[in-house]
């Protein structure tokens, strides 16, 4: 039995490569010519083994091992699944690269409908050796040139032409339209393309010729046309198979085994890059010294030493090398050789697939010689007939190898007992050489009998499957486009953010002078901050975020201790009967007493109501209006303590002290204010958003006192209900505010805050798979149940430790089956919608600060802002947006955000505190 092993740990490795000069000449001219022969000749053995160390070449490659045994690239290309059948358009394909110095430009029309095929029309052009070795532009603006040339024989008209870029050649992708060369390969070497973007380089030529309007939408390797081109025969064409010029292969991998990408579902197409196999000198065993001859004189010695046994641009230079050794050493031609034979690049592969053809004849062959300048007699005509089919076949057998260790690749990783696939072929080697496809066959059955393999040629020599490729790309590129017009809206712009903080100042002087402003500018009745003086036991409620609390805080010399304890409130009692709410609030308040050892104490108690009351003191708030989830029945108008107190009465074995109202963003300014002295904001980015500040009492129209401060809670969330945000609010926000349970009414906190952003989200998601471009165009069930798509999924999604498999991975627990396209552009939707209500907030905060500073006449100001919240607590970037709009906007105040730690009902009892305080010293 053969034993296999890894070729580069074999004896001979790096076989003496000595100078073709020096050959020697053995005496006996027929041992030289059998010596010659046997070069060429692969064993089983060898062959097995080629094959084995390319897998595991393949494997570290995918693996993402950076090993010198990984001569192989496995570059991932983003087609990601074979044709359907349905694309449809015409195309304009050009192909570099694949063929030599020729360049192809065909014009394919993709009807939809399997079986139905036109023919497509195409024109080659020669590459002068100049610009193959010239300067890259020269080369992409020829490219454009025969562009020009080729369409201007086409009545095309002024359409837009897309158009898919063939590139034969090893490149980085990193989108179906961008590819980075890596290296030239085959008879090409112009300077300043590699390590640049191919596709830009095209695009740029095109616009310098300005002839056409072209989009250059999709770049292929050559294997991948050769795939996608082929008409599916028992099953779907997974790999492609090109012996051109050069040689390589593309199948398609399960996109879990590739490591550089990012993905752990469906397939996407590599290629192999099988021509640098043996650049670590894997192939040593088997080079012959005229490999070694052919490589030092070749433009890339060194590399791509597998291709350069197989790549038609180098079986006819073999040939030439063998035929001019065996003439020199007198064994050939009487001994004579003749410039031409001597002279590089003189035999061509033509002229190999002629001479090995046994149906050609000898006069064939005798007349290639003759125009090489050389007097073949009968037995050179025979014996150079060998030398040719002694390198064709080893060509053939060593493509074999490598196309047996991609499919035992495929069989092993599908774990199939026999692996039937379609391989297409494509290239002039196949055309030219009806034998090199039987042997491959043959070679292939020896090597990987496990797989039962069908040979298909490619349909127009890839040309068709580049137009398939382009057709998709085209789709991609046009549901990006609606995506982005989607989106636009969300994306605002400095001067947009300038006008929002402009009018949400006017808005505020409105308010605070009591004249009609969406801005209510309510005042608190908290007038100063904590001074650390303040002591005792407190009770606080904090009613209106996502958790309903009831809190005993001590507020002692040591600092503050807090117990508290989360009661629900059923959707039912928010949106029941205010008597129902309160009551159920008091029955808390009494639970948590009993469970504290509080019952029949009459703590003095802070209420923290997170909701718009007009206050005629510390302890009587009447409810404007219920934002947010809330709408209990006979509140509004209503003095809230007064509700509270009722509530207490008919529970009669309870005494309370209700003796502050405080709302959510005042606690939350009186808590950081604790740590903090310069703290004079309070913020929340919750489930609603508002803010609070200290204002200069002169500016309170309504409470007497022209000395001092008064914290006014700006509810800040109505802002924009007079109609002034109109510009801003998109189709989405109307559509939201449609269905909220206050229509026309928080359309600032309908932009921003956490009770609305994931349902904006699930409108655009609607919109852009009514488009077709989200989800295959299908609507589910689930898209269309309100309040589906959670605002703390955006903080999950949009978090950078997430991989997009992560982010699939909750869109699928949500029930929506989606590509990894669709992933994207669902993170995409999400950041546009965060990022926007980011901005606005922080266009708020710019509005306050300045208004701050202006008020104290400061050059600049220093001020801390407290901030709690859900949203901006949670979500990974909304702070730092919010901070850098204060920023840009704001520039001449020192801005420093606290989060509270302890919640607003911390707060609320440090009010109470104050307030205590206050009676007290007033008493003495
Ligand atoms: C909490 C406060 O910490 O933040 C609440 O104690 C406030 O009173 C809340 O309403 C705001 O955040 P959310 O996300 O709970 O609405
Ligand atoms: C070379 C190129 C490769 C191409 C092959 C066949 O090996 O590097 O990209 O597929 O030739 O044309
Ligand atoms: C809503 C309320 C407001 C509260 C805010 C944050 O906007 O009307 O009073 O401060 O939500 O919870």
């Amino acid at each position: 039995m053969d034993s296999i092993g890894p070729v580069g740990l074999q004896q001979g490795e790096g076989a003496p490569c000595y100078p073709q000069e020096s050959l020697p000449c053995p005496s006996d001219s027929s041992e030289l010519v059998q010596e010659c022969l046997r070069q060429f000749k692969v064993t089983g053995a060898q062959l097995r083994q080629i094959q084995a160390s390319l897998l595991s070449s393949m494997e570290q490659a995918l693996g993402g091992q950076v090993s010198p045994a990984s001569a192989v690239r496995m570059l991932p290309t983003y087609v990601g699944s074979t044709p359907h059948g349905t694309e449809q358009g015409d195309f304009l394909v050009l192909e570099l690269g694949a063929t030599g110095a020729s360049l192809r430009i065909l014009w394919v029309t993709l009807t939809g409908t399997e079986g139905h095929r036109m023919e497509p029309r195409s024109q080659e052009f020669v590459i002068p050796q100049e610009v193959m070795l010239g300067p890259g532009q020269q080369l992409f603006d020829f490219a454009a040139c025969c562009l020009s040339e080729f369409l201007d024989a086409l009545p095309v008209g002024n359409q837009n032409l897309q158009l898919g870029f063939s590139f034969s050649f090893p490149c980085h992708q990193t989108g179906l339209d961008r590819s980075t060369l890596i290296s030239w390969t085959k008879g090409f070497r112009c300077s300043g393309v590699e390590g640049q973007d191919v596709v830009q380089l095209l695009r740029d030529a095109i616009q310098r010729q300005g002839a056409y309007s072209i989009d250059v939408v999709a770049v292929v390797n050559d294997t991948v046309g050769t795939m996608m081109g082929c008409e599916p025969g028992v099953g779907p064409c997974e790999v492609g198979l090109v012996v051109d010029t050069g040689t390589n292969a593309c199948y398609m991998e399960e996109a879990r085994h590739v490591a550089v990408l990012d993905e752990d579902r469906g397939r996407v197409c590599v290629s192999v890059e099988w021509g640098s196999f043996g650049d670590d000198g894997a192939l040593g065993p088997v080079l012959t010294t005229f490999d070694c001859a052919l490589d030092r004189e070749s433009l890339n010695p060194g590399a791509q030493r597998f291709e350069k046994m197989i790549g038609g641009l180098y079986l006819g230079e073999l040939v030439r090398l063998v035929l001019a050794h065996l003439a020199q050493c007198g064994v050939l031609f009487g001994g004579c050789t003749s410039p031409a034979l001597l002279s590089r690049g003189s035999i061509l592969l033509e002229h190999v697939a002629e001479m090995e053809d046994p149906s050609a004849g000898a006069a064939r062959v005798h007349t290639i010689l003759q125009d090489l300048g050389l007097s073949p007699g009968a037995s050179d005509v025979e014996l150079v007939q060998h030398v040719c089919a002694a390198v064709c076949m080893r060509a053939a057998q060593l493509c074999a190898a490598a196309l047996a260790a991609v499919l035992s690749h495929l069989q092993h990783s599908r774990e199939q007992q026999t692996l039937q696939i379609t391989v297409a072929t494509g290239g002039r080697v196949f055309e030219r050489q009806p034998r090199f496809l039987s042997i491959l066959q043959e070679t292939v059955m020896f090597l990987a009998p496990e797989c039962d393999v069908s040979f298909i040629p490619s349909l127009d020599g890839g040309g068709r499957g580049v137009a398939m490729v382009t057709a998709v790309a085209a789709r991609l590129a046009a549901h990006r486009r609606l995506l982005e017009e989607t989106l636009a809206p969300f994306r605002l712009n400095r001067e947009q953010l300038a006008a929002v903080q402009a009018q949400m100042r006017e808005a505020m002087t409105k308010g605070l002078r009591g004249e009609a402003s969406s801005l209510r500018m309510l005042p608190t009745y908290v007038r100063a901050t904590p001074d650390g003086s303040e002591r005792g036991d407190f009770l606080a409620l904090d009613l209106g975020g996502t958790n309903f609390r009831v809190l005993l805080v001590r507020v002692a010399t040591g600092g503050v201790q807090i117990t508290n304890q989360v009661y629900s409130i059923p959707e039912c009692v928010a949106q029941g009967s205010g008597q129902q709410l309160f009551d159920h609030i008091v029955d808390c308040i009494v639970d948590f007493q009993q469970k504290q050892g509080l019952s029949g104490q009459s703590l003095p108690l802070g209420f923290t109501f997170s909701f718009p009351c007009r206050q005629l003191g510390l302890d009587q708030g009447i409810l404007l209006n219920w934002t947010k989830g809330f709408n209990a029945s006979d509140c509004e108008g209503q003095d809230v303590v007064c509700l509270l107190r009722e509530a207490i009465g008919r529970r009669k074995a309870v005494e309370l002290n209700v003796v502050a109202i405080v709302n959510d963003t005042v606690g939350t300014m009186m808590s950081c204010g604790y740590e903090d002295p310069h703290c004079e904001v309070g913020l929340i980015v919750g489930t609603g958003t508002n803010a609070c500040y200290m204002e200069e009492l002169r500016n309170v129209a309504g409470v007497a006192g022209d000395s001092g401060h008064m914290c006014i809670n700006m509810e800040w969330g109505a802002f924009g209900d007079d109609g002034s945000l109109g510009v801003l609010s998109t189709c989405f926000d109307a559509r939201v505010d449609q269905a909220s349970i206050n229509p026309g009414k928080q359309r600032f906190e309908k932009m921003i805050s956490g009770m609305y952003l994931g349902e904006i989200v699930r409108h655009i998601l609607l919109h852009l798979t009514s488009l077709g471009v989200l989800f295959r165009g299908q609507q589910t069930q689930c898209l269309q149940t309100r309040d589906i798509f959670k605002t703390k999924f955006l903080s999950e999604i949009e978090s950078d430790s997430l991989a997009l498999r992560q982010v699939r991975a909750i869109l699928e627990d949500l029930g929506l089956p989606l590509t990894s396209d669709d992933a994207l552009m669902v993170l995409e939707v999400c950041q546009a919608v965060s990022q926007r209500a980011a901005q606005l907030c922080g266009a708020g905060v710019a509005a306050v600060v300045e208004k701050i500073r202006e008020n104290r006449g400061l050059e600049e100001l220093t001020v801390s802002v407290g901030v709690d919240g859900t949203l901006y607590k949670l979500h990974p970037h909304f702070s730092s947006l919010v901070a850098a709009t204060v920023r840009e906007l704001a520039p001449r105040c020192v801005v420093t955000f606290l989060q509270s730690e302890d919640g607003s009902g911390k707060g609320a009892a440090l009010v109470t505190a104050v307030a205590c305080r206050l009676a007290q010293t007033a008493c003495v």
